[in-house]
């Protein structure tokens, strides 16, 4: 299949240029396009051949069920079979914007969309190209990360093309996504909200709203050992991993510098280069390796904006293996480590602990 591939100006374009994009929505065509998050592999969302395509192009298990993108909280209530208060609450508060909800689903959803649940979920994204493409194709449109399965999610057109071209119709180059990092997820269907996945709105941010809100245990995850079943089913796989194995080594950060730095040198005397995941703020301290930096500390939007490519960037070099710095349990910084465990597979050094270590 050859894919159309269509550059548009996030900040100066006519709708009329995503015409040909909307069409292939509604005639149940593969369109991925940039969102504030990451870009979306969308196809319409009431058409189960068009959401069997998404699965297939992904090469995405299909009990794993996609968000449906909405241009109108109104729109609620024609996927969902009940809306209570609380979704139009946060829609008051954070649509659009990096926000999934997961409600009662309607009849009209077909659980191919759904990956055979009872319940759908909802985003309203507030990128312009993402929100005139929808509304302009006047479908709901299933969306999820248009990258390949287990893949590191996709912020920029050239990933897309990377893991898609020439398996889906149509690639809108609209730049790099502004967060970089997936919607949060909220669960609404039980008695106090859950969060599946962390991600730019912060826990703190829904308890304003809700009240009370919790974390999904296989959201606190922090060793490959621990037998927590995620509620998203998307949650329980490996996801976002580079092609290289991953470690984070995590530690007061002269003990993290020195130990990889020790890494770099006894592989380097075998011949081997291995990758270091690093931050503006402590790039210059490591004496080998392949260092790349992923953003500055002090303001970790630029590091959940540069993660994937960061991952993604290391394929290239060929290092053999990847050593990671930690990030802060601030508001962001869970979501950021929530994605750098799961491409890490949850394996943790603490050379300063003594334990273990993988060289
Ligand atoms: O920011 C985002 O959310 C991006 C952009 C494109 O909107 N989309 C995205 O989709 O990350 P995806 O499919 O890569 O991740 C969706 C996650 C998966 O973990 C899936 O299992 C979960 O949402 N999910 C979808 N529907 C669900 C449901 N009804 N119940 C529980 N989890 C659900
Ligand atoms: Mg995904």
């Amino acid at each position: 299949m050859k894919t159309e591939i269509i550059k548009v100006d996030r900040e100066h374009f006519e709708e009329e240029e995503l015409e040909f994009a909307a069409e292939c929505l509604r005639n149940g065509k593969l369109v991925a396009f940039p969102t504030e998050t990451v870009y979306g592999l969308g196809g319409n969302a009431f058409d189960s051949t068009a959401a069997a395509r998404i699965y297939a192009a992904k090469g995405r298990p299909s009990d794993n069920p996609l968000i449906v993108h909405i241009a109108r909280i109104k729109d609620l209530s024609e996927l969902a079979s009940e809306v209570p208060e609380s979704a139009y609450r946060l829609a008051e508060a954070f649509w659009p914007g990096p926000l999934t909800m997961i409600l009662k689903k309607s009849d009209r959803v077909p659980e191919t969309t759904t990956g055979g649940l009872d319940t759908v979920a909802v985003r309203m994204p507030s990128d312009p190209i993402a929100a005139a493409l929808i509304r302009r194709s006047g479908v709901f449109v299933a969306a999820p990360s248009a990258n390949k399965s287990g893949r590191p999610s996709t912020t920029k057109a050239e990933h897309v093309i990377e893991d898609l071209d020439g398996r889906i119709d149509v690639i809108i180059d609209g730049g790099a996504s502004a967060i970089g990092l997936e919607s949060t997820i909220v669960d609404l269907t039980g008695d106090v909200p859950l969060i599946l996945r962390p991600g730019y709105i912060s826990a703190e941010q829904l308890a304003d709203v809700l009240g009370e809100v919790r974390f999904d245990e296989a959201v606190l995850k922090r060793s490959p050992s621990e037998p927590v079943v995620a509620r998203a089913p998307g949650m329980k796989y490996r996801h976002y991993a580079p092609k290289a194995p991953l470690f984070i080594v995590e530690g007061k950060p002269e003990e993290v510098v020195r130990y990889i730095n020790s890494v770099a040198a006894k592989s380097a005397a075998e011949g081997k280069i291995i990758g270091i995941l690093a931050t503006e703020e402590t790039k210059r301290y490591y004496t080998g390796g392949m260092v790349f930096s992923v953003g500055e500390r002090k303001d970790a939007e630029t590091i959940a904006a540069g993660l994937f490519d960061t991952l993604r960037g290391f394929d290239e070099t060929g290092v053999s293996v990847i050593y990671s710095e930690s990030f802060a349990d601030n508001p962001l910084g869970t979501a950021i480590m929530n994605r750098l465990l799961k491409a890490a597979g949850y394996h943790i050094l603490h050379p300063d602990k003594g334990e273990a270590e993988y060289i």
